[in-house]
């Protein structure tokens, strides 16, 4: 009888302790993650479907860095960060690809992608990236046990798809934020800028530059379409932008307008990487823009479409471009995993 229940004893601890390791080991009570928005910048339009947390964080960083990602499709051996580099704020300075960065991406909500061949939410455009570009096999993840139970945490769920791979991306792509630069510091009224750097600001402020109807602050892009008249007639499909997409030929030309935050690192410049450095893209401003049906309207300066500036105006533009240059977004250990 005493031997029975002792039995019965080691049996129900034994249970016991089965049943509470399991629980340890997946719990589903995530975290909300308190994004920092900048002084100055709007609220950062969230996705009610995918409400932004410590746990999805940490699952869409882990797999933005990680190259078993593309493992089996067609970018085998690339994780994104192979192209989309912190210090070059999240594109890549390969000759011949012109990678857009990965700043401040949760304030986009309508064209993605150079040609604007992509709409709607981030969520949407990376689940693009994940089951198109990337063609991600989650058999494969599903392999790692700490994945099984990162997802769990950040999702509740045991069932790991594309949209769960996109999701955490997309809540990590939303924590890099980037609106500490130099300028920022000069409108929180911390800093100075010198007297070139303010001239440029004035020239990109005002109709004599106009940059800032499209490079709109803070954000500075519209994150909408324009011809800036970098080609008349391109013959180049590449260069046809959203006329690519649509087939409507009022779209010749017009490409999104991307951020100029950290232009000084995305180098080359436009769509194909078509200018080396910031120079070459003034020049092109002053004095290289070619007319066409499709020129955006605001590239007509009082009924010309050459800025023609001195030397010196290049040289003040091109100094106020560099304030928006954010050391402390490109060196942010937070943005890359940790070392444990
Ligand atoms: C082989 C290089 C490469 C890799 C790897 C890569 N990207 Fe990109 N990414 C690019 C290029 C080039 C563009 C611009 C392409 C275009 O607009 O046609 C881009 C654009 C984007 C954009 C659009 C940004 C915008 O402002 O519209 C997003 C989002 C994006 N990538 C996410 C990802 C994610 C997520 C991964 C990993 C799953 C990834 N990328 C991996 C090269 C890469
Ligand atoms: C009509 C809207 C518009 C105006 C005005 C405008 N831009 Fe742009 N900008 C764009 C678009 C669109 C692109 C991308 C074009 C492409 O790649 O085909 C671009 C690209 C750039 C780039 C390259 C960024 C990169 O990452 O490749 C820089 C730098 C730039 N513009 C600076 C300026 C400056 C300086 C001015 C004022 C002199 C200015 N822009 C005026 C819309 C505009």
């Amino acid at each position: 009888m005493v031997r029975m229940s002792l039995l019965w004893l080691v049996l129900i601890s034994l249970f016991l302790v089965s049943c509470k390791k399991d629980k340890l080991a997946y719990t589903y009570s995530p975290t909300p993650y308190n994004l920092e928005i900048p002084e100055g910048f709007p609220q950062m339009p969230m996705n009610p479907d995918n409400p932004i947390t410590k746990e999805g964080v940490e699952l869409g960083k882990k797999l933005y860095y990680d190259v078993r990602l593309s493992d089996g499709g067609p970018q085998a051996g690339n994780s994104c960060a192979t192209c989309h580099i912190q210090s070059k704020s999240f594109a890549d300075n390969s000759p011949g690809v012109s990678v857009l960065p990965h700043v401040n991406l949760g304030w986009g909500t309508k064209h993605w992608l150079w040609n604007g061949s992509k709409q709607g939410t981030l969520e949407d455009i990376m689940m693009f990236e994940v089951e198109e570009f990337f063609q991600v096999d989650v058999s494969r993840l599903k392999e790692d046990t700490s994945y099984k139970r990162m997802f769990y945490e950040a999702f509740g769920t045991e069932e790991i798809t594309s949209k769960e791979v996109a999701y955490a991306l997309a809540q990590f792509v939303r924590t890099l934020i980037s609106g500490n630069s130099k300028y920022d510091k000069y409108k929180r009224g911390e800093i100075n800028l010198t007297e070139s750097e303010k001239r440029g600001m004035a020239i990109f402020f005002s109709e004599r530059g106009d940059c800032f109807h499209c490079h709109v602050p803070p954000l500075f892009t519209d994150f909408d379409m324009h011809n800036i008249g970098l080609d008349s007639m391109p013959s180049d499909p590449e260069d046809w932008g959203l006329f690519a997409v649509t087939g409507d030929s009022a779209d010749i030309g017009k490409f999104r307008t991307p951020t100029l935050r950290n232009v000084a690192v995305t180098g080359p410049y436009m769509h194909d990487g078509r200018f080396k450095t910031l120079d070459e893209v003034i020049d092109f401003y002053s004095e290289g823009v070619k007319n066409s049906p499709t020129l955006d309207p605001i590239m007509n300066h009082n009924g010309g479409i050459h800025l023609n500036l001195t030397p010196q105006e290049k040289e003040d533009l091109k100094a106020f471009l560099l304030t928006l240059t954010d050391e402390s977004f490109l060196n942010d250990p937070k943005h890359r995993p940790q070392a444990n």
